[in-house]
């Protein structure tokens, strides 16, 4: 919860596209991408695990490159393009991705998977033939506490394969 009682008000106003949709907003100028995301615009399927850079259940994507949205400040963010978990799904269907998670029982909990997700994401639009290792690296940020490693990496494969086929 964004709390800053000792502080003195210091509020920005940012301008920015998330899941392509333009949103204006003055906030206080230490609140992070990540708390702008969930108390700001309510999307709260990005996760704040460590809320310090450590585990990786924030990332979002900027400007096309994956983002650790507790270390990225709200006013940082004003005028660039960010995509959550929530705008990968469209017209009612899954993206690939989410959808071969699904089929692969690549979550446990659950936690960890919107960022996982977005850091896959992130890999597949600039690599969209990666192998295992590829894999491997682009969620070394990427914590997942229930081991769900293994999974994870055959449903990027698969998604791959599914992204290519289109
Ligand atoms: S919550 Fe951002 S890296 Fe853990
Ligand atoms: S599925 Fe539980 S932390 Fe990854």
């Amino acid at each position: 919860m964004f709390s800053r009682e000792n502080e003195p008000e210091t509020r920005k106003h940012v301008t920015l596209t998330v899941n392509g949709k333009k949103v204006e907003r003055h906030i206080h100028s230490r609140m992070t991408l990540a708390e702008f995301l969930r108390e700001e615009l309510n999307l709260t399927g990005t996760k704040v695990g460590c809320n310090r850079g450590e585990c990786g259940s924030c990332t979002v994507i900027m400007d096309g490159d994956p983002v650790l949205s507790c270390t990225v400040l709200g006013v940082e963010a004003s005028g660039r393009e960010v995509l959550t978990i929530e705008g990968l799904a469209s017209e009612g269907k899954l993206h690939p991705i989410q959808e071969a998670f699904v089929e692969n029982d690549a979550l446990q909990c659950g936690y960890c998977t919107p960022g996982m997700i977005m850091s896959i994401k992130a890999l597949l639009d600039r690599n969209p033939n990666p192998t295992d290792e590829d894999v491997r690296r682009s969620i070394d940020g990427n914590l997942c506490r229930c081991g769900s490693y293994p999974n994870i990496i055959k449903a990027t494969i698969e998604a791959s394969r599914k992204i290519n086929q289109k």
